[in-house]
């Protein structure tokens, strides 16, 4: 134990945290130079073309320390993105040190900040990094100051790097070496072992990675998932390297993976707690949670015929996915679908890709949301509502609560002003503002969930051209002053384009949605009235004219072939297109209120 050390890495999206990760993986002899692929950490595709690392991963690498003893560093990697706070979390309580990335051109952001404080609650040992020195735009000192501010360390202990030239790597493995403390916990005690990640294998099912705390785990043991309640065979353990190797057993305070036959992720949680039948440890791990989806948004596909094989498809993904979930829905707009629940927006866009890349599924989105909860008088327990449509008869409806979140947003100090318009115009309400250096603000804003799914990102990044990033958690449910708002197209509601808005703004939004359909939906044979309406009461009205004349007119007579072509690319344009009574709808004006200026 007095050699393992267990750390993890924390650094902001593009910090060059995988960069990073590779060059110590290749320093340490544990890749070869030539399999070196860049980012051996991010096996997906869409991982890699996005450059998120999305699931975190573990890898063990071997280093003799300049006092000549052989030492073993498992990293643990994080996910980088807000979507995936719990696993960072989890990942975090599985180390006892964490490298802190940061760009010494771009300075500290807001997920650098708090997935520091939720290493610092981890009491871990935090060895902070000036990353990109190799930058002409890097600015060390003032970046350093910035460091030493917020983590209270020296300036000599910050360890400037590069993980494009190789500087400060050696430095950085010493110092992992030297300053994280090897890890604590019983080797006599009964297995408790805590569960960081798990992934699907369609050979092998569902692989789970843990952190053993107390204890051993033994390949053959009878093993119980506590929070689960689930037992296995341990059919195969080992710890990871490059590959998983099989070991006989993983001993106290190392990483490794465990395999016993389990078909469905939801089985394998990650925060539980591992312990053995034969003599289970008394206390679970603490910090377990019961992951749930934060957004909700219908998906239909686009041809009707393909529903059974859009279930199939949802199906597959939630295999390696628990915190996918779905049930079947039916929109009259849209016909038979289902309403999906994803961790965030990030979440969401990933499992769209996924649909169409690995199942060559066409779907539509409908606009997402969060989940709401109704209170119906003489009923003790809310109705949760996860799709607008559902929502009961108002005047039967006590209140409505909708998620809050707290938001952290840093950004430059010129930028303050425009940052905190858009959070006020977002319902949201100021709690603290801390400057972290002279130009360099975070703003701490109370505001509900559901403005988040909105256009909040880009609105954000536009009102600040780019300086300011962004980092939420959730808070609970509050009550709000919230009404449906329904969209009628030739006088027919279309239950899809269907929001919960805030009673403050909808009239403005009733009007911008209407505005936006009219620029989305093309020109029909007929008028096509949009309206806006809050029960039977319109409050906004828009018509789109008829189209008069033919496209291919223009075609006179003979040009078949040009004629041909320009029916070829309608029908193409039609593809996600949605026929609502006699109105055809295209995906764009689904998602109509994520556009509005
Ligand atoms: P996520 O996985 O999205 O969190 O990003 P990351 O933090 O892992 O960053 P990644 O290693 O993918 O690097 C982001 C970008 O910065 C890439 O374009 C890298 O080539 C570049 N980069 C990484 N490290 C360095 C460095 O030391 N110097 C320079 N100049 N560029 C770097």
């Amino acid at each position: 134990m007095k050699h393992i050390r267990n750390f993890c890495i924390i650094a902001h999206i593009d910090h060059g945290k995988s960069t990073l990760a590779d060059r110590l993986l290749q320093t340490t002899n544990t890749i070869a130079d030539r399999d070196m692929k860049n980012q051996a950490l991010d096996d997906m595709d869409i991982e890699r073309e996005r450059g998120i690392t999305i699931k975190s991963h573990a890898i063990q690498m071997d280093y003799t320390h300049s006092d000549g003893e052989k030492y073993v560093l498992n990293l643990i990697d994080t996910p980088g993105h807000v979507d995936f706070s719990y696993e960072v979390s989890r990942s975090i309580a599985a180390c006892e040190g964490a490298l802190l990335i940061v760009d010494a051109a771009q300075g500290i952001e807001a997920q650098t900040i708090s997935n520091l404080y939720l290493a610092l609650e981890n009491d871990l040992e935090i060895i902070p990094i000036l990353n990109k020195m190799d930058l002409p735009g890097a600015q060390p000192e003032e970046v350093t100051d910035q460091i030493v501010e917020l983590i209270g360390c020296r300036p000599e202990d910050v360890i400037p790097a590069s993980g494009k030239t190789g500087l400060g790597v050696q430095a950085i493995l010493n110092a992992i070496v030297e300053r994280i403390e090897p890890p604590k916990g019983n080797p006599d005690a009964p297995l408790q072992a805590m569960i960081f990640d798990s992934v699907f294998n369609s050979f092998r099912g569902i692989i789970a990675y843990y952190r053993v705390l107390n204890g051993k785990i033994k390949k053959g043991d009878r093993v119980k998932f506590v929070n689960t309640k689930k037992e296995y065979y341990a059919d195969e353990i080992g710890i990871l390297r490059m590959t998983m190797e099989p070991r006989k057993e993983v001993l106290t305070g190392d990483v490794g993976y465990i395999i016993s036959g389990i078909k469905k992720a939801n089985e394998v949680k990650v925060g539980d707690t591992i312990t053995t039948t034969a003599n289970p440890c008394l206390d679970v791990v603490q910090g377990f949670e019961d992951v749930k989806p934060m957004v909700f948004a219908g998906l239909y596909p686009v041809d009707t015929d393909e529903y059974e094989e859009l279930r199939a498809s949802l199906e597959k993904l939630q295999l390696n996915d628990a915190s996918l979930v779905f049930e079947p829905e039916s929109s009259m707009a849209l016909g038979f679908g289902f309403r999906c629940g994803f961790l965030g927006m990030l979440h969401m866009e990933i499992i769209q890709e996924r649909l169409e890349r690995e199942f060559d599924m066409t779907v539509i989105t409908t606009v997402p949301n969060v989940s709401y909860k109704a209170y119906l008088p003489k009923e003790n327990e809310p109705k949760i509502v996860n799709n607008p449509s559902e929502l009961p008869d108002p005047s039967k409806v006590d209140y409505i609560e909708e998620p809050f979140i707290n938001a952290q947003i840093i950004t430059k100090s010129e930028y303050i002003g425009q940052v905190m318009s858009l959070c006020i115009e977002k319902r949201g309400n100021l709690k603290n503002q801390v400057y972290l250096t002279q130009n360099r603000v975070e703003l701490t804003f109370e505001m509900p969930l559901g403005e988040i799914v909105f256009d909040f990102y880009d609105k954000l990044k536009s009102c600040s051209r780019g300086y300011a990033s962004f980092d939420y958690h959730p808070i609970g449910y509050q009550q709000s002053d919230l009404i449906k708002l329904d969209l009628l197209l030739n006088g027919d509601p279309v239950d899809a384009l269907s929001a919960l808005v805030h009673r403050s703004n909808a009239y403005e939004l009733g009007k911008k949605i209407c505005l936006k359909l009219k620029e989305l939906i093309p020109r029909q044979q007929f008028e096509i009235p949009i309206q806006a309406a809050i029960g039977a009461k319109v409050i906004a009205r828009e018509t789109i004219k008829a189209l008069r004349k033919d496209v291919t007119a223009k075609c006179y007579g003979g040009d078949i072939s040009r004629k041909r072509k320009l029916l070829e690319k309608q029908k193409k344009g039609k593809k996600r297109m949605r026929q609502v009574g006699n109105v055809e709808i295209p995906q764009e004006a689904f998602l109509a209120v994520l556009k509005l200026d």
